[in-house]
């Protein structure tokens, strides 16, 4: 990139990252954050590196389901002067004096996740869906207590038990999956292990998952134990507030979940549950494992659930299922083999041949196509973690970034071209080209309709 070229690029992706209001917000006027020097000006390598992932975005295809583009408000308060603040402790208490604009912040965001969730009571302190996850464990159980989660190759996270991770570190997670014919949670081997194993929580959730959870008959299961059911809907949350799946709230004791993937706010997590768990999760929360909370992530978090109770989210949470249904049926009709024969939600899993190329060559190449998407293990997994037989695609990012469902059925088509010829050179450098001629078009297209709403519900941040 020449250099002027190089320096216009940066000085308008910074201003829509919004570093700029961030500096002016923490000296006061405008003037003296242009004496304090712009991002661009004091370190000129991280600059540059968040210009070049500013110009990935735009230029290539984000299909990871768990990715997403907050809007250009929600940066704004990620980058802003709250990030100065120490704050232990919660609204009611801090440690800390000069809390009154944070409290203001944590105040809101909790109200406005208990509004759209419809829960007694929200920690909105997890620092990530994972810490979530650690704070509800913290609060309902005891160290080698028996839980129950969903295998990592059926879509279940690291932190449902997987022997790398805490979880299962600390307690005993005994696992179910899949059945393998229809690659749908089989509701009676779930009854069936919960009776043998008599747990103390069921998590239900997961990572790669691409059918609806049936909450009703995951509380029964909970209920004939004495079980208690955490929901960890960190994937399917911003379905869940956009009506476009059915909420665990109602059923669940804890409903866990990270902010930045259908939700789309900053990188974090929260935890709803009923008011007679909410003293034992917070205290568990701060001071058990975390010290002080990430303020201006948690006015992020408060933009986010402003922007999520908005009618617009409802159409958004309702075209990432649509989308997800015409990139399935596209790749259906190219012949390739989806786990479960399709999806209801966000994502979809392709189960690659076994005799052919692993899931991260596929990704790989794909990437090298402009189409991002991540390796990911299939049910019956027989190439590890690491190599895979699958690759998972999702909606909720292009989604956002205008996509519909033309676009989908290209994108459909161009997948299923590479999958088949991961080798051909010639067929990923044109495919790349389209692709970014693709988000050209796309972009042009959602900044128009932009131009013309007076006040627009979510500007992607690459806008
Ligand atoms: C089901 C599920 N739970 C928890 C997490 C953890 O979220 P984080 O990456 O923010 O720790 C993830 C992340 O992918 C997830 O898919």
């Amino acid at each position: 990139m020449a250099s002027t070229e190089a320096t216009n690029a940066r000085e308008a992706t910074g201003s829509a990252l919004g570093y700029g209001a961030a500096v002016t917000a923490t000296a006061g006027t405008e003037a003296a954050a242009r004496a304090a020097g712009t991002l661009a000006q004091v370190d000129p390598e991280v600059s540059n590196a968040i210009v070049g992932e500013a110009t990935r975005l735009r230029e290539t295809i984000q299909l990871i389901p768990s990715e997403n583009y907050p809007s250009l408000a929600v940066m704004e308060a990620t980058g802003s002067v709250l990030t100065t603040k120490y704050a232990e402790g919660y609204p009611e208490f801090r440690y800390y004096q000069g809390c009154t604009w944070v409290n203001v912040v944590e105040d809101l965001a909790r109200k406005r996740a208990c509004a759209l969730f419809g829960a007694d009571h929200a920690n909105v302190q997890p620092h990530s869906g994972s810490s979530a996850n650690m704070g509800v464990y913290f609060a309902a159980l005891q160290l080698g207590d028996t839980v129950m989660g969903m295998e990592l190759n059926a879509g279940g996270h690291l932190t449902h038990g997987s022997p790398v991770n805490f979880s299962s570190k600390l307690y005993h997670f005994v696992t179910y999956g899949v059945a393998p014919q229809t690659e749908r949670i089989d509701y009676d081997q779930v009854a069936a292990l919960a009776k043998e194993h008599h747990p103390k929580m069921i998590v239900v959730g997961s990572s790669a998952y691409p059918r609806i959870f049936d909450w009703t008959r995951f509380r029964e299961i909970a209920d004939s134990v004495g079980a208690l059911l955490l929901a960890d809907m960190a994937h399917i949350s911003g379905l869940v507030a956009g009506g476009a799946h059915p909420s665990p709230v109602p059923y669940a004791d804890y409903a866990s979940t990270s902010t930045h993937k259908t939700l789309r706010g900053p990188r974090g997590g929260m935890v709803l549950c009923r008011q007679q768990y909410a003293e034992a999760l917070d205290k568990a929360i701060m001071p058990g494992m975390q010290g002080g909370p990430l303020e201006h992530v948690i006015a992020a978090k408060a933009v986010m659930l402003h922007e999520a109770a908005q009618p617009d989210f409802r159409d958004y949470a309702h075209a990432v299922v649509d989308n997800a249904k015409v990139l399935a049926d596209t790749l259906l009709s190219e012949r390739l083999t989806l786990v479960s024969g399709g999806t209801d939600n966000h994502l979809l899993l392709v189960r690659l041949p076994v005799d052919g190329p692993s899931g991260r060559q596929t990704a790989q190449a794909l990437e090298r196509a402009g189409l991002v998407v991540n390796a990911n293990t299939v049910p019956g997994e027989t190439k590890g973690p690491v190599r895979t037989s699958g690759i998972r695609l999702g909606t909720p990012a292009t989604t956002t970034f205008g996509f519909g469902p033309d676009e989908f059925r290209e994108i459909g088509h161009m997948v299923a071209a590479v999958v088949r010829d991961i080798r051909n050179r010639t067929l990923l450098s044109q495919t790349a080209t389209r692709v970014k001629e693709l988000c050209a078009t796309v972009e042009a297209r959602r900044r128009a309709r932009e131009a013309t709403r007076q006040h627009p519900a979510h500007v992607p941040v690459m806008a």
